[in-house]
């Protein structure tokens, strides 16, 4: 029970930090103790085994199994969606449907496979009927996003599509604005860019997406 508690709070810290909130009280003995505490290495198993029992909020009522992520971990790369649409919920993994086989084209046109990034969405449980997911949905979620984004430690994360982008940078500003331009998160360069389900819908958007993988491209060759 105490284990869950630091993790818990350990999680929502960072989760506020990541936010960019720097005006928590931070005594130097809570910081130690979380800090230091040998007993709670949190590891990306744990945080998998707890998203699958997540009942935050109503999605897991209708989901058939949470979807966490998957790749290296540490990773240098991350790529973030929105949420697992019908063949990622019966299969478990992310973007193995239609938008996943786009999305392979895309990786494979800057020369990177799929093995060789660590992939997830801000949403772990499919929204019924692939709807959009609601605010509360992705305030429960949005902390796995940012524990999984301190355990894999990208240095550079490519935000596929609005609810990504806006779920990472926290701007509202629409995503026809944000993209084109690498944004800076607690250090992490993040490039936003269309969702692939975005692109099969809008074919003429491939240009500008192909624009934001050559940005990404050269960013990433620059980390090498
Ligand atoms: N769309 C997403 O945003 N994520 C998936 O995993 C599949 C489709």
């Amino acid at each position: 029970m105490m284990r869950n508690f630091i993790r818990l709070l350990r999680s929502y810290l960072e989760y506020l930090e990541l936010l960019g909130v720097d005006a928590v009280p931070a005594y130097p003995e809570i910081k130690s103790f979380l800090d230091l505490d040998p007993l709670v290495p949190e590891t990306l198993a744990d945080l998998e085994k707890e998203v699958r029992r997540c009942r935050r909020c109503g999605l897991h009522r209708t989901r058939t199994q949470a979807v966490t992520g998957e790749g290296p971990c540490p990773s240098k790369i991350m790529l973030v969606g929105e949420a697992p649409g019908r063949e990622e919920d019966l299969e478990g993994r992310p973007f193995v449907g239609a938008a996943g086989k786009l999305l392979e084209k895309m990786l494979a046109a800057i020369r990177l496979k799929r093995s060789e990034v660590y992939i997830t969405n801000v949403v772990k449980c499919r929204p019924p009927g692939n709807r959009t997911p609601e605010r509360e949905e992705l305030e429960a979620c949005r902390p796995y996003l940012a524990r999984q984004i301190r355990l894999v430690k990208p240095k550079a994360i490519l935000a596929l599509g609005a609810v990504a982008v806006k779920s990472l940078l926290l701007k509202e500003e629409p995503l026809s604005r944000l993209r084109g331009r690498v944004h800076e998160l607690e250090g992490i360069l993040v490039v936003p860019t269309y969702h692939p389900a975005y692109l099969l819908r809008n074919p003429s958007a491939k240009r500008a997406a192909w624009e934001d993988l050559k940005l990404f491209q050269s960013l990433i060759q620059e980390l090498a």
